[in-house]
């Protein structure tokens, strides 16, 4: 192999080994958690994406009732992003993000959304490894002080992170090119699989004290597993939670069945929407059936990411991640592993 050339491992290249375990009910499981840099409790360990068809004031009130984080998405005017939060309606203690771009309006936004109850808020661009973004981090964190919860991203490589870290990231989306939605990588080339982008910023991360957002490309539950196993505290999800009641945006029917739309915030449609113009293509738009609750898809999230854990013999996310032990499949283990019913029985008639 040309040394210039890495391996690098997707989700689906890879399994978790089962491992002993003494867990006799899923209940035992603990999937909440205290962040390390700044302690914030997380009870569980998804956070939906800050996008227009996901993320606004309905899924912000679901996620953190789940205990879970919903970031509320910057392509609307300040005012408009403050009003979807509604802190009368919100659980207690809750957690709910807030996104802010790198130019422009973001200092004000930002104290307009913490002011608004936001308590987290999330630097949120597609090449967080980027002088831009350490020169806002640098002005967020001047201004606000050391107290707020800042997210920032999205980075692939343990230099990225240790950029983000050094200048006061709380927590770091890791992940370019995954996303279902998304063409970066084939529109520029770049990209690292979001399984290997974790695994390799997880030394760097634990060493720096500060936690990974496993984002893009996650299709179920099992990768949920896989993400946490290689070192992410959390999971962002986009595609998972499209669809669903608590999404933006009006049913389309269709003589199919019903579909709502879920768009990359770079595809040509979005960006016309949302600033006038179309710069890089960078992804495209869909439409997923219709999914029903959120809670309901939340509620298999959940029981597929305890099973996990109870397979991997660990009671906590820091256990899983300690334990876990991957193996790689080769294209006949990844056919195996995918429901597979025989349709050439062995009668030859
Ligand atoms: P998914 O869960 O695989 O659908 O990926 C969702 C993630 O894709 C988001 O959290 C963003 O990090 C990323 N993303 C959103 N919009 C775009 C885009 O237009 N291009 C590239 N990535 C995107």
């Amino acid at each position: 192999m040309n040394s210039r050339i890495k391996t690098s491992y997707a989700f689906e290249d890879v399994l978790l080994t089962p491992q002993y375990s003494n867990i006799k009910s899923r209940s035992e499981i603990i999937l909440g958690q205290n962040l390390i840099r700044d302690n914030l409790r997380v009870e569980f360990p998804v956070i939906s994406s800050p996008m227009d068809t996901v993320t606004e004031s309905k899924m912000i009130k679901t996620m953190a009732g789940f205990g879970g984080i919903g970031i509320a998405h910057r392509y609307c005017s300040i005012e408009d992003q403050c009003k979807m939060i509604s802190i009368e309606s919100m659980p207690k203690n809750y957690n709910a993000g807030a996104a802010v771009g790198v130019t422009g309006d973001y200092l004000e936004r930002s104290q307009a959304l913490l002011h608004a109850g936001f308590n987290i808020l999330c630097i949120d661009v597609a090449h967080g490894h980027h002088d831009l973004t350490g020169t806002a981090l640098d002005r967020l964190r001047r201004s606000l002080g050391d107290d707020v919860h800042i997210m920032a991203g999205n980075v692939a490589t343990p230099e990225g992170l240790r950029y983000l870290a050094d200048r006061g990231a709380n927590t770091i989306r890791v992940g370019i090119g995954g996303g279902s939605i998304c063409s970066t990588r084939i529109q520029t080339g770049h990209g690292i699989p979001t399984l290997q982008s974790v695994v390799d910023c997880f030394p760097i991360a634990e060493s720096l004290g500060v936690d990974i957002v496993a984002d893009g490309g996650i299709q179920n539950s099992g990768d949920i597993v896989k993400a946490l196993a290689a070192g992410a505290s959390l999971v962002m999800l986009g595609s998972l939670l499209s669809g669903t009641d608590d999404t933006p945006g009006n049913l389309i029917q269709q003589s199919t069945g019903a579909f709502k739309e879920y768009r990359g915030m770079a595809s040509a449609k979005a960006q016309r929407e949302w600033r006038g113009k179309v710069g890089s293509r960078e992804g495209v738009v869909s439409l997923v059936p219709y999914k029903g609750t959120t809670q309901g898809i939340l509620e298999d999230l959940e029981a597929g990411i305890r099973s996990g854990l109870s397979y991997s013999g660990s009671r906590t996310l820091c256990e899983l991640s300690a334990k876990a032990s991957f193996i790689l499949q080769t294209p006949a283990g990844q056919k195996e592993s995918n429901t597979h019913v025989y349709s050439k029985g062995l009668r030859s008639e």
